[in-house]
């Protein structure tokens, strides 16, 4: 397979042109296709990806790691708590040295503003792809199995109406890197775009900016509510997930009066009622079950998670293949 993409960075979707992106997809879909059809699959035969975590993961870290191995590949894991950045190594420093061992650097840093500027560094100095696997701005790996998951159980994405709602939840202040790269990636794809978060957890002005210019130039359609209601009413698609109020608010407690007062901010099989009849409920995961959202609908049939997070294998591995190919 020939890789259209070898060397292109991989730290925001929004440096991707749609076209790059709809390749991706068909190689997400070809190689997902392979996988259950115990196709092999050797594109990256005696390649090597250093894999950098600074947070925990499941779905990434397994997704990178599994799906390099389907590939002929190794991915090498790395806990950032037993590397030389704990002792204060730079990221150009390791960025060089890494990219000297391998054909690819993927990392995870979500400290609020200092993992995407991490990211960055280590793309300038490094000689191979560099891949987001979540920062406090963007989790484009994420994004892109999001929508192949929303093409897959949408015959179009034109007008669909997809809302993204925040949701309560108590496990850990999250990034808002799921929202943010939901709401710039999906009007470009000409979707009916709602954002519905209660006061206090805005996203920041340029994203909700950019995310308008998106819509306005794909045929999309973009808008805000701080009424929950209202973004299930009628909705197609309901992404209700709970994210940090770190644009208004750098602390990293958990759990405050303004987290406390939002209680409210659950999806219920009373929210689902108000959705399309045959709504899909999509979560990144981990979710807060019970704080976020009650079993009966997570489990139910409205919801697609699962479908959601397989799809990160495929869409994980057409990354690594077209950035990192072998020819
Ligand atoms: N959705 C996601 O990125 O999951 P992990 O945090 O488990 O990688």
């Amino acid at each position: 397979m020939e890789p259209l993409f070898k060397g292109k960075h991989f730290i925001t979707l929004e440096e991707w042109t749609k076209p790059e992106i709809d390749k991706l997809l068909e190689v997400s879909f070809q190689l997902k296709h392979d996988f259950l059809n115990n196709v092999p699959t050797p594109y990256l035969t005696n390649k090597t990806a250093f894999l950098m975590f600074f947070e925990q993961s499941t779905r990434t870290r397994n997704s990178m790691e599994a799906g390099i191995a389907h590939l002929g590949g190794h991915g090498v894991f790395l806990d950032t708590s037993k590397m030389q950045i704990s002792h204060g190594e730079s990221a150009k420093d390791t960025a060089v040295i890494l990219s000297s061992y391998g054909h690819g650097i993927a990392c995870r840093n979500c400290f609020w503003e200092v993992g995407n500027k991490y990211l960055r560094e280590m793309a300038a100095n490094s000689s191979v792809p560099i891949m987001n696997l979540q920062d406090d701005l963007y989790h484009p790996m994420q994004g892109l199995a999001d929508l192949m998951t929303i093409q897959e159980v949408s015959k179009t994405t034109k007008n669909l109406k997809v809302s993204i709602i925040w949701a309560y939840a108590t496990t850990h202040k999250k990034p808002i890197s799921v929202p943010l790269t939901q709401i710039l990636l999906f009007p470009r794809y000409g979707m009916d775009v709602t954002l519905a978060y209660p006061e206090g957890y805005d996203l920041p002005d340029w994203a909700i900016e950019k995310a308008k210019k998106n819509a306005i130039e794909n045929g999309g359609k973009f808008h805000i509510t701080h009424n929950m209601e209202e973004a299930f009413t009628g909705a197609d698609i309901v992404i209700p997930k709970n994210w940090g109020s770190w644009v208004k608010n750098q602390s990293t407690a958990v759990v405050d009066d303004l987290l406390e007062s939002y209680k409210g901010w659950k999806c219920t099989e009373e929210m689902i009622a108000l959705a399309s009849p045959n709504v899909k409920y999509m979560h990144a995961l981990p979710a807060d079950r019970g704080n976020e959202v009650v079993d009966s609908v997570i489990d139910g049939v409205h919801s697609i998670v699962y479908q959601e997070a397989e799809n990160r294998l495929h869409t994980s591995k057409a990354v690594m293949v077209m950035t990192m190919g072998n020819k």
